[in-house]
């Protein structure tokens, strides 16, 4: 099916946005990949370039998936979203324009989340936020953010959800190999709130 391939095409140009890289760049001369986690994501550009372009690369990061994911509500094609969703996490991790080293999948998977569904990306962000204020660690947040989110959606009756969430799950861990081996060693970055960071 044309349109589907279509869809595919876009949503993986959508997500090779690298919003991290080209803001930083552009408004302060600044490659984020060399600073902080070396990440492209939310979290670093928090790290590296502070609040106002930390919150702007989370909304982009997370539109990009939103986005791609409503194409097939906007050209009326019947597939699961989260599946054309999938292809704007794929283009984050490997964006087509940043040599194909991008992200950890975790804005852009709740972008698509909230194409699926509003209230359970809502139920996301709780428990993001909730583990974040526990533990003062982004990386823990967005890993157990996930795996819940897996367990929840057995509630749905919607298996597709349940193997996209599972596949995303198992796939958001292994983009943080890094962070795991740093939790695992006692000096994984903290955010400068929370209980773990007043300790
Ligand atoms: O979404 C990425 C986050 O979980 C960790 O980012 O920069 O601390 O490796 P960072």
């Amino acid at each position: 099916n044309l349109k589907i391939f279509e869809m595919l095409v876009i949503a993986y140009l959508l997500g090779s946005i690298p919003s991290g890289v080209w803001i930083g760049k552009l408004f302060y001369h600044k490659d984020i990949r060399q600073y902080g986690s070396g990440n492209m994501g939310t979290t670093n550009t928090f790290r590296v370039l502070g609040k106002k372009a930390g919150m702007v690369v989370l909304l982009l990061d997370m539109l990009k998936g939103t986005l791609a994911a409503c194409q097939p509500y906007l050209f009326h094609v019947s597939i699961n979203v989260l599946i054309i969703g999938c292809a704007a996490v794929a283009g984050h991790v490997f964006p087509l324009f940043a040599r194909f080293r991008g992200g950890k999948a975790v804005a852009t998977s709740a972008g698509i989340l909230l194409a699926y569904n509003p209230v359970f990306f809502l139920i996301a962000w709780v428990i993001f936020l909730t583990t974040l204020y526990l533990t003062s660690m982004v990386s823990i947040a967005s890993m157990v953010g996930m795996t819940l989110i897996t367990i929840l959606s057995l509630f749905f009756h919607d298996s597709i959800l349940t193997i996209i969430a599972l596949v995303l799950t198992i796939f958001v861990f292994y983009r943080h190999k890094g962070n795991l081996k740093r939790i695992h060693e006692g000096d994984e970055n903290l955010v400068p709130f929370g209980l773990y960071y007043r300790r």
